[in-house]
């Protein structure tokens, strides 16, 4: 095979906690798989997994800046031909993004920006884009589906993922053939670079005897692993659905588990016996959504169940995020 006789699936973020897992499964597909990223947040040693695979190609940018992202293309064209851009460059720091609003507007808004652009320098047609849950905003005990408006979100973080829905729509009447807008819920799992249970378990390193929790452990949110995560956007992309822009809640099939339960569950794991200590009020953070009730009614109806609910989703990751931290 001639290189450009190739498909190339370029992932954004690729060196990130999603996008590791990401690459090892496109491969797994027969892909080559061109993965870039600024090493903000991800690193190359979460990719040891698939380094070695002549597949796969490790790229260095910064997404949020032009030159890099056009350079970042054309890198990956010299493989073969690009058919498919996966979209997982972000701040996933939210309180990070309320304190400095430049941190979204940069790695999550400009990132679309750039991306589609130089998609559309290349004739790559087909988006994947990882949105979130927080376009919702804070809609109480509110079903929410993907129809649902408007959508107020309440961090800088759902803001920017939001603009990036519409500017991706937009891009979809102009030059985009296929576009999937996958909103995910809390994604748990190893490499974890961020999240509450690596939260947890460092603070735990730090401070063995009492671990201190955001909030009043109230909120519950639904969770699902990683493996479980990748699983279902890979078969959402199977269906090949004829809608040109298609817009999927990805979540488990429960309600989910309270923070307080999960803290529990970090302390016996990591350290049995501390103590844990509630702050006040029932938000971790500007911009947390406290409770949250996530519709996976349109996900279910294409015949995707995930294989861990929230429980055994924490649960597992729990003992993956200690053993990452070598506990
Ligand atoms: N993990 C979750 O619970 C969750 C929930 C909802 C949505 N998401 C979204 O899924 C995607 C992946 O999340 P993740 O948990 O793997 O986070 P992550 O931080 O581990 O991965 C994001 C990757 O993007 C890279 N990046 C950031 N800005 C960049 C830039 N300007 N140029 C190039 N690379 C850049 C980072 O270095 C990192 O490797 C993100 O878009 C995130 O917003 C994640």
């Amino acid at each position: 095979m001639t290189p450009s006789s190739h498909s190339v699936s370029v992932v954004a973020g690729g060196a990130g906690f999603i996008g590791a897992t990401l690459c090892g499964r496109l491969l797994d597909e027969g892909k080559v798989v061109v993965a870039v990223d600024n090493f903000s947040r991800g690193q190359r040693d979460y990719l040891s997994g698939v380094g070695a695979d002549e597949r796969f190609h490790l790229v260095q940018a910064d997404l949020a800046v032009r030159e890099q992202t056009v350079a970042a293309f054309s890198t990956a064209a010299r493989f073969g031909q690009v058919i498919e851009v996966w979209h997982l460059a972000a701040n996933s720091d939210i309180p990070a993004g309320v304190a400095d609003a430049d941190v979204d507007l940069k790695d999550t808004f400009l990132t679309t920006v750039e991306i589609l652009r130089a998609m559309k320098a290349h004739a790559v047609g087909v988006i994947y884009f990882a949105s979130s849950s927080a376009i919702y905003g804070d809609l109480g005990e509110t079903e929410l589906h993907e129809s649902i408006g408007p959508l107020l979100p309440i961090s800088n973080y759902g803001a920017m993922k939001l603009a990036s829905e519409a500017l991706i729509s937009a891009a979809a009447e102009s030059h985009l053939s296929k576009a999937c807008l996958f909103r995910f819920p809390n994604v748990v799992g190893v490499p974890a670079t961020h999240g509450v249970i690596l939260d947890f378990v460092n603070k735990l390193i730090a401070s063995p005897e009492v671990l201190h929790v955001l909030g009043d452990g109230t909120q519950q949110k639904a969770y699902l692993h990683v493996s479980d995560l990748v699983s279902a956007m890979l078969a959402i992309r199977a269906r090949d659905l004829t809608t040109k822009v298609e817009v999927v809640n990805i979540g488990p099939l429960d309600q989910g588990v309270t923070v307080k339960w999960i803290a529990e569950q970090v302390v016996a794991r990591v350290r049995p016996g501390a103590a844990i200590q509630f702050g006040s009020g029932n938000k971790g953070w500007v911009g947390d959504v406290p409770k949250f009730n996530y519709s996976t009614a349109k996900l279910q109806s294409y015949g995707w169940q995930p294989v861990l609910g929230s429980v055994q989703a924490i649960q597992r990751a729990v003992d993956e995020v200690a053993l990452q931290r070598q506990q």
